[in-house]
């Protein structure tokens, strides 16, 4: 368990979570990290802490380099558990090593912790020398609780910016020259789809901040350090915050005798006559995570489910619920399902779509077991949509 130099006396000392595959609903597949930083300088400053389970292997790593009873400031960007876990264990280690945080972050630290650990509440634009260094503060409200914030060290060009531009991924590789950029940007992009996507403003302003800054390095809190790729990740998390789409539609379904399942694939078909990608999601098959990271620049969405009890399939419900969450904007959606008898479930998932300020088409739904000629106007009703 070594620590990983990533600039003259500063070291990545985090956690990997090898195991991790679900993150309160969101799978992670590949794991995740919790990644704290550590700055040696006259002062000796730790920024952010892991899972508490992983607290011996942040320990451990710390050791290589430092003694940890000699910490001077613990940096806690973002109270959620995953970065403040091991803060009670680290803090009997360190008792005089004052806690930095936001006046959220100490607010939450209060209700999470009980306490008498010396806090210091900063906030944008607030400075601390430790040494020949800087640390430099900046909120980030929302990015992702209220209490979230970065650390800038200008004189390293490096920012801390937390869980903005994180990834799950457990590897050992730490720098995004290592690992494959489809990879990389494929596990931000589902990131920020499961995690960020309801803070697109917020995040704005963060792109704003940063962009003022002079940066060669964002360490952030989850996964993989930019450092070849800071340009690109930048240029994906603009375009995600500003709802930017492409022609492409996200048809999910659930099915119970595959009659909403033959509903999919004709709605799917009416988007290829008119060229544009559409990608059948049957959540028996996908999970919903997975099928956000496929809204995050999706133009349309469409939503089936059977009606079972006057109502939606529960895998169906479950979708709608965690997709209202996170609240994409300004897309086109299309409710479509298959009944015996009322067919109320075409009316709720339009019903969601119109709370989420969706445009809609007109929903569609066909009784018992679609025939062909049903199926064929589906297509052509859906490809005239979108002509339109
Ligand atoms: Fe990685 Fe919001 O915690």
């Amino acid at each position: 368990m070594k620590p990983v130099r990533i600039k003259e006396d500063i070291y990545w000392v985090g956690g990997i979570d090898w195991d991790l595959r679900n993150f309160h609903g969101y799978s992670t597949g590949r794991g995740s990290t919790y990644n704290s930083y550590l700055i040696l300088d006259e002062k000796k400053v730790l920024v952010d802490t892991v899972k508490v389970h992983l607290f011996p292997e942040m320990v451990e790593r710390v050791s290589g380099v430092a003694d940890i009873s000699g910490l001077d400031y613990i940096v806690s960007s973002h109270t959620e558990m995953d970065h403040s876990g091991s803060l009670p264990e680290l803090m009997k280690m360190c008792p005089d090593a004052v806690i930095i945080t936001s006046p959220n972050g100490e607010k939450a630290l209060r209700k999470h912790y009980t306490h008498n650990w010396k806090t210091k509440v900063v906030n944008t634009g607030d400075e601390l020398k430790i040494g020949r260094r800087t640390l430099k503060f900046v909120l980030m409200p929302m990015v992702h609780w209220p209490d979230s914030m970065a650390t800038y060290v200008p004189e390293e060009k490096l920012l801390l910016p937390n869980d903005a531009f994180g990834q799950h991924i457990a590897s050992v590789e730490r720098f995004d020259s290592e690992v494959g950029l489809d990879i990389l940007t494929g596990e931000a992009a589902k990131y920020y789809a499961n995690i960020v996507l309801p803070y697109g403003a917020q995040v704005t302003k963060v792109l704003e901040t940063v962009s003022k800054l002079d940066v060669d390095m964002i360490a952030p809190s989850h996964g993989i350090i930019w450092e070849k790729h800071i340009s690109r990740i930048k240029e994906l998390y603009a375009a995600w915050a500003s709802n930017i789409t492409k022609e492409k539609a996200v048809v999910v379904y659930d099915t119970m005798w595959h009659s909403t399942e033959a509903m999919a694939k004709a709605i799917s078909e009416g988007f290829a006559r008119e060229a544009i990608k559409a990608v059948p999601m049957n959540l028996e098959t996908n999970h919903i995570s997975d099928i956000m990271t496929e809204i995050l620049d999706s133009k349309y969405i469409c939503a089936g489910s059977p009606t079972l009890n006057n109502g939606l399939l529960p895998s169906a419900a479950a979708f709608l619920t965690y997709m209202k969450g996170l609240a994409p904007k300004g897309r086109k959606a299309l409710a479509f399902g298959s009944y015996g008898w009322g067919g109320q479930s075409v009316d709720q998932i339009d019903e969601i779509f119109k709370n989420c300020g969706f445009e809609t088409f007109d929903k569609i739904r066909t009784q018992w077991v679609p025939s062909k000629s049903e199926l064929e106007d589906i297509t052509s009703r859906v490809a005239g949509w979108v002509r339109k």
